[in-house]
């Protein structure tokens, strides 16, 4: 067992520090906001991620699972450091890290004698030697441990990993990391440290480039009258591409695909290359937000009152609406003037950033489609594919539905007397 500091309280850290907990290993989760400290230490977990809270609950009451506001607490008592702060996109596209320069500035002297740090956050390739230089401790040592977590899937994905990527100079320090899992079946990838940073970076970008792929293929079906999902299936058996990720949609979004693809494009420029692919991915994402604008568009009529938007989170499975490709849309209907009804299972709260005054972002389903000319799937929730057609067409003025996410079952909604239109299908 040993004594584990988690720097930061978003989702990967608090995953990491309830996962580590639950492995029988003793963990103090640090987080300066004081407000989100103590919703924890009550038990209240500040986001949606399934299956987190009972594992914070029972770790807590255990005592192998402790919060703190205060950094240098948390670091006194841990030979171990797990860093999970925010490295966002600065506007250029490449990643903040100055989160992670001011808490190793502030606190490497808090740093236990022989500290192992180990870099969680997603940081620019390269970044691991400059952090090394600014803890300036040669007793301690520096480890890159990129996370692979879905949001909605991250104690799933932490637990059950295919993969366990572990950087650093130090052998000793990989395999001290390596052991902390307790995952003797998992493949290891020990490395260097920018080489388990450009992992995580390439990961996330051949991820978004599959996606965007699928999305143009699912655009060209449309026109040769081909359903998508029996093309994504045929090319999906072949091993070589795998079944994984090839569902249209109306792009990707989230915290990490924009931010990740970003910079890695801005990487390569400073080492004077450009990334085609990854540029053509970003640009081909775009235009797939814009594609599903225009389809919900050109299917209201000049009559057109409102559209009813389904879905805001950026993804099904958590409340998270950054970089969401539903909230782009919606706001891109709403300020062509057209009025704009909004709902989402999960998403209470909306960006501070003033929303046209024609979207309105209402607390049931009932109420986007009471009075909708079209009906929009931005999101894939269960509750929308349950929709019952005949009950939703009552409510609306007209029975037109755009299903971006193809989870409805187009049959049932035809018959129910509505126009349907999805994604290459
Ligand atoms: C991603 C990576 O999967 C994870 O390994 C990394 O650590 C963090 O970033 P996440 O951002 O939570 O995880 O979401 P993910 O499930 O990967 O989906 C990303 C975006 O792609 C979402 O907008 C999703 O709707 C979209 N997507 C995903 C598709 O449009 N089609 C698909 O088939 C899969």
């Amino acid at each position: 067992m040993n004594s584990i500091a988690v720097i930061g309280a978003g989702f990967v850290g608090l995953t990491t520090a309830a996962c580590l907990a639950e492995l029988g290993h003793n963990v103090i989760c640090s987080d300066v906001n004081q407000d989100r400290i103590a919703q924890l230490i009550h038990g209240r977990i500040p986001f949606f991620e399934p299956d987190l809270a009972p594992l914070v609950a029972q770790n807590m009451s255990r005592g192998s699972l402790r919060f703190t506001s205060q950094n240098s607490h948390a670091l006194q008592e841990s030979s171990i450091v797990f860093i999970c702060l925010p490295t966002p996109s600065l506007p250029d596209g490449s990643a903040d890290t100055s989160y992670i320069e001011r808490f190793l500035t502030v606190n490497r002297s808090d740093f236990t004698e022989r500290c192992i740090i180990v870099m969680k956050s997603t940081v620019p390739i390269g970044a691991g030697n400059r952090f090394e230089a600014l803890i300036a401790r040669d007793d301690c040592n520096y480890v890159s441990n990129p996370e692979f977590l879905r949001e909605g899937r991250a104690v799933h994905d932490f637990q059950n990993p295919d993969r366990i990527v572990i950087g650093s100079r130090s052998r000793e320090a990989i395999s001290s990391v390596r052991n902390l899992f307790k995952l003797e079946s998992v493949p290891v990838v020990e490395t260097e440290l920018s080489s388990a940073e450009m992992i995580k970076y390439a990961s996330n970008s051949f991820l978004s480039l599959k996606i965007s792929f699928i999305n143009e293929i699912a655009l060209l079906c449309e026109k040769a009258q081909i359903n998508v999902h029996e093309v994504a299936r045929g090319i999906g058996l072949d091993t070589r591409i795998g079944s994984a990720f090839l569902m249209p949609g109306p792009g990707w979004g989230g915290s990490c695909f924009p931010k990740d693809t970003s910079e890695l494009v801005q990487y390569a420029h400073s080492k004077g290359l450009q990334l085609r692919t990854v540029e053509a991915a970003i640009e081909a994402n775009h235009d797939q937000k814009r594609n599903i604008v225009e389809k919900i568009v050109s299917s209201c009529d000049s009559s057109c009152a409102q559209v009813g938007i389904l879905g805001l989170a950026f993804k099904a499975g958590t409340d998270d609406i950054r970089e969401s490709p539903a909230i782009a849309i919606a706001e891109a209907i709403a300020n062509r003037g057209i009025s704009v009804f909004a709902f989402d299972p999960m998403v209470r709260r909306l960006p501070i950033r003033t929303l046209p005054t024609t979207f309105t972002h209402v607390e049931s389903l009932e109420r986007v489609c009471a009075g909708s000319d079209v009906l929009a799937v931005l999101t894939e929730w269960p509750d929308f594919s349950a929709l019952d057609p005949n009950q939703v067409g009552k409510l609306m003025s007209r029975r037109v539905v755009v299903d971006a996410r193809n989870i409805l079952q187009r049959r049932a909604w035809e018959e129910a007397g509505f126009t349907y239109i999805g994604v290459g299908n």
